[in-house]
């Protein structure tokens, strides 16, 4: 009897120990895939892209001024003095032609681009070199690209490693990430209140400490984004010699061609084209007021040419039909006529005037005499981020000079303090007429609110 009860309570506890080992097991494996699962989870997830790929300094300053105003740069209320584009509508105080409002688009349309571009829309911009500068380039000196970056950011994907770039200490912000992406060598020259951010042609080229083998390709934007700084004349006829010397090349882009008096292009200087590294670029975005087309183009050598085009064939597939046809009507010879003198005279008004009052309110005005921007200079002790919080809350925005620092780190960095912590770029580009005073009477109580403030 004993026994039996004792091998009773011996099973039914064997029983008893089973099971608790059973949903002991089965509890450690939910805890540890519960373990496991909030492991994956909270693991930072990492993208297979690049972790250095910030915006450009400009989109920084529009996204910052979304989330101040509450509305994009741009809409209804807003004051785009950050804005680096022009008037899309006709230029009618100046005679300016009508911007074409359609293109016919036939099957051949539909048919892939020849991946060097349309043969009509080269033998177009040819025409507007040839004609304009006397040059002597052919339709074989011509790559289209879908705008003026694509083009710019083309070039130097390509360069061989021995070649340096020299670049202005401020530049148009897009160098800096496109030099960053495509681990272009590049060197800063100087730009200073000192050399009223126009340094000689020479500082460019300067080979001292380079080695022997060293090629040297200046990036220049002329008329010059940011500043309006513009070589033209003796001066760019030098400056073109320079690049077409052994070793020596240039990168000028000419998107602000137009916004000069008269307008101005390297290509009527080049000797010998084909036997060089001139890269001259342009595009339909300024000056033929047409951002949203997106067509541009690089004028280099032939050999250069099929280089970038041979990149076409593999990487870009050629540019939009519709858009190529939508630039040949742009550059009708005796529309582009009309619309070069009403570019040239609209902005050089508008340049004129912004000047002077920005001079009026004391602020130091260091713009060139071509472009459509203003490069100015606030009085010490102010800088421009603060300026353009206020001119954030009242619906306005300029691009603080830091965005252009080619020297400055490419990830932001707040340790960093740039030499150009107060001064600033103002866009008259998309400025109707009209809001000359408004846009004046704006700024004026902004900047005089901030000063007041610090004093
Ligand atoms: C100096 C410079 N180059 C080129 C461009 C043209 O750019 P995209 O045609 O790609 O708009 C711009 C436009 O802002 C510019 O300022």
């Amino acid at each position: 009897m004993d026994l039996t009860f004792f091998s009773i309570i011996f099973i039914y506890k064997f029983i008893i120990t089973i099971e608790k080992l059973f949903f002991l097991g089965q509890y450690n494996l939910y805890v540890s895939s519960r373990v496991d699962m909030t492991e994956r989870t909270s693991r930072v997830f990492e993208s297979f892209l690049s972790d250095n790929c910030p915006p450009m300094g400009i989109y920084e300053t529009l996204y910052a001024f979304r989330d101040s105003f509450g509305s994009f740069m741009g809409t209804k209320g807003t004051h785009p003095w950050s804005q680096g584009f022009p008037l899309t509508t006709p230029l009618e105080m100046f005679d300016g032609p009508s911007l074409p409002d359609s293109v016919e688009v036939t099957w051949e349309d539909r048919f892939y681009p020849k991946a060097w571009g349309h043969p009509k829309l080269r033998e177009s911009i040819t025409e507007y070199y040839n004609n304009r500068y006397g040059s002597k380039i052919t339709p074989d000196n011509v790559m289209i690209f879908a705008g003026g970056r694509p083009g710019i950011y083309t070039v130097m994907a390509f360069l061989k490693e021995r070649v340096k770039v020299r670049i202005g200490n401020i530049e148009w912000p897009a160098y800096l990430d496109i030099m960053e992406q495509t681990r272009t060598d590049f060197q800063v020259v100087p730009f200073t209140k000192e050399n009223g951010f126009h340094p000689p042609n020479s500082s460019y080229f300067d080979r001292s400490n380079l080695n022997a083998k060293t090629l040297l390709m200046p990036v220049i934007s002329n008329p010059q984004n940011p500043s309006g700084q513009t070589r033209s004349g003796e001066e760019l006829k030098e400056l073109i010699q320079m690049s077409e010397e052994p070793m020596n090349g240039i990168l000028l882009d000419e998107a602000y061609e137009m916004f000069h008096s008269p307008s101005v292009s390297g290509i009527e200087f080049v000797e010998d084209l084909d036997n060089s590294n001139v890269f001259i670029a342009g595009a339909c975005t300024k000056g033929l007021q047409s951002p949203g087309i997106r067509i541009g183009w690089m004028i280099a050598s032939k050999k250069n040419i099929e280089t970038l085009s041979n990149y076409s064939s593999f990487g870009m597939g050629g540019v939009s039909h519709p858009s190529q046809q939508y630039a040949i009507k742009l550059l009708e010879t005796k529309r582009v006529e009309r619309a070069r003198k009403a570019v040239e005279l609209h902005y050089n008004w508008q340049r004129k005037r912004y000047g002077r009052a920005f001079e009026d309110m004391g602020l130091g005005v260091y713009t060139g005499n071509g472009g459509f921007y203003h490069w100015l200079e606030l009085p010490e002790g102010m800088e421009s981020s603060e300026l353009n919080r206020r001119l954030f809350k009242r619906g306005a925005a300029i691009l603080c000079a830091t965005d252009c620092d080619m020297a400055r780190p490419h990830s932001k960095d707040s340790s960093y303090m740039s030499p150009y912590s107060r001064f600033f770029r103002f866009s008259f580009g998309p400025l109707l007429p009209e809001s000359f005073d408004s846009d004046i009477e704006l700024f004026k109580e902004v900047f005089k609110e901030y000063k007041l403030d610090i004093q």
